[in-house]
C-alpha cells in the first residue's frame, strides 16, 4: 500500500499555506467563540464565575501575555478601562514575572495564551496567584497547563492553529475579551442597556465583515506585490488603532522579515518623523471616529515628508480616502469593536508581503509556535 497524497497538503485543504487557511477561518473562530456565549441578547459566561459582588470589588486588573496574545491584552486595557472603569495594567510576561509587581488579593489577573504553554506566561500566572490575585485565563488549547492552573478559563474556540504566526487566535482572543468586558461593565453598572445591546449586535456582524474583507483580498495582494522591496514600514495609530498597529507590525516582521515599528500617532513628532523620507511606507489604521481628525493630521504630516500612506478605514470614513495613497476598506463596524475586523487586512498584508518575497510563511526563521523555554 502506498500513500499517494501528501498529509500536510491535505490538512491545508487546498490552501497554499496554513496562515492563509487560518485567516480564512476567522469568521468561524469568531462565531464559535461568541455564539454559545450570547443567549437572548445577553452575555452568558457559564464557564467562569464572576459574581456581581466580586466584579464590583475588583481593585485592579493585570493582563499578562506574550507576543500576539499581549497585543490582544493591549486592546483589552483600552476597552475595559473605557467601559468598566477598572484600572488595567498590561505587561509582557517576561517583565511581569521579574519586576515584583504590586498585586493584591483584590486584583484580577487575565492571562492570555493561544497554546496555554508559554513558559514566561505560565510563571507570570503563578506569580499573580502567589500574590493573591484571582486568575482568569483566555486560552485556545483545552486542558493546557495555563488552563489547568487558572481559577477560571474562558476558552477561545479558534480550533488548531498550525502556522507559527498567530492570526485567528488573536481575533478569537479579542472576542473573548469583548465578552468579558461587557460582563464587567454591565455588572458594575457602567454600561447602558443600549450600549450593551449595540456591542453584542456589533460583534455578531463581525464574521460577515471579515468575509467581506476576504472577498477583496486581491487588492491587498496587488498592493503588496508593488511594495515588497521596502526596507522599513511604520505603523501609526491612535487609541485602539495604536494597539492594533502593534499587532500589524509584529505580523509583518514575523513572516516577511521587513523591519517595522508601531507608533502612537501623537508620538510621531517625538522621533519617528525623522525617519520619514521620500517613499517610506506608513500604514495607518484609522477606524476611530473620535480620533479621526488627529489621525488625518498625522497622515498629512508624513505625506508632507514624502511618505506613501496605506490606510485601513471603515467604509464611511471618506476623509481618509482623500488623504491616503491607498485605502483598504473594511465594512462599517462599530469603532469600539473595529479591531476584531481591522486586523484581518493587516494579517493579509503581512502574508502577501511574505509570499511575494518568497519567505517560508508558515515556518518563519528562528520562531516557534510555543516558547516553552526561557
Ligand atoms: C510565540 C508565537 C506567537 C505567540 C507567542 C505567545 O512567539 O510565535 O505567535 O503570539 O508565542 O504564544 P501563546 O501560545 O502564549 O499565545
Amino acid at each position: 500500500f502506498k500513500v499517494t497524497w501528501d498529509v500536510a497538503a491535505a490538512e491545508k485543504a487546498g490552501y497554499e499555506h496554513f496562515m492563509m487557511k487560518e485567516i480564512c477561518e476567522e469568521p468561524k473562530a469568531i462565531k464559535d467563540t461568541i455564539g454559545p456565549r450570547i443567549k437572548n441578547g445577553r452575555v452568558v459566561l457559564d464557564d467562569i464565575e464572576l459574581t456581581e459582588e466580586y466584579v464590583k470589588n475588583i481593585g485592579k486588573i493585570h493582563i499578562v501575555a506574550c507576543g500576539t496574545a499581549y497585543h490582544a491584552g493591549v486592546i483589552a486595557k483600552y476597552i475595559i478601562e473605557k467601559t468598566a472603569r477598572i484600572p488595567v495594567e498590561v505587561d509582557v510576561a517576561s517583565e511581569f514575572r521579574y519586576r515584583d509587581p504590586i498585586v493584591t488579593d483584590k486584583d484580577m489577573a487575565i492571562i492570555i495564551s493561544q497554546s496555554g504553554e508559554t513558559l514566561d506566561t505560565l510563571f507570570a500566572l503563578r506569580e499573580a496567584k502567589k500574590k493573591g490575585a484571582r486568575v482568569l485565563s483566555i486560552v485556545n488549547v483545552v486542558e493546557s497547563t495555563i488552563a489547568r492552573e487558572s481559577d477560571d478559563v474562558l476558552y477561545t474556540w479558534a480550533g488548531p492553529e498550525i502556522a507559527i504566526a498567530s492570526t485567528k487566535a488573536y481575533n478569537a482572543q479579542l472576542c473573548a475579551l469583548y465578552l468579558l468586558t461587557l460582563e464587567l461593565a454591565y455588572k458594575r453598572g457602567c454600561m447602558s442597556e443600549e450600549q450593551y445591546k449595540n456591542i453584542i449586535e456589533g460583534l455578531q456582524t463581525i464574521p460577515d465583515a471579515i468575509e467581506d474583507i476576504l472577498g477583496n483580498k486581491g487588492a491587498i495582494q496587488r498592493f503588496a506585490s508593488s511594495h515588497c522591496n521596502v526596507k522599513n514600514i511604520f505603523f501609526i495609530g491612535r487609541g485602539l488603532d495604536y494597539a492594533l498597529s502593534m499587532e500589524g507590525s509584529l505580523k509583518l516582521k514575523e513572516v516577511s522579515y521587513i523591519h517595522s515599528e508601531a507608533y502612537a500617532g501623537g508620538e510621531l513628532k517625538h522621533g519617528t518623523i525623522a525617519l520619514i523620507e521620500d517613499g517610506t511606507l506608513v500604514v495607518c489604521p484609522v477606524t476611530q471616529d473620535d480620533l479621526m481628525d488627529k489621525m488625518i493630521s498625522n497622515i498629512k504630516e508624513v505625506k508632507a515628508r514624502g511618505a506613501t500612506v496605506l490606510a485601513i478605514a471603515r467604509e464611511s470614513n471618506e476623509q481618509v480616502h482623500k488623504v491616503a495613497d491607498e485605502v483598504f476598506t473594511i465594512p462599517d463596524v462599530d469603532p469600539f469593536i473595529a479591531p476584531v475586523a481591522a486586523v484581518t487586512p493587516l494579517q493579509l498584508f503581512a502574508y502577501y508581503m511574505a509570499v511575494v518575497k518568497g519567505c517560508d510563511v508558515d515556518k518563519p526563521r528562528n520562531l516557534t509556535k510555543s516558547v516553552t523555554v526561557e
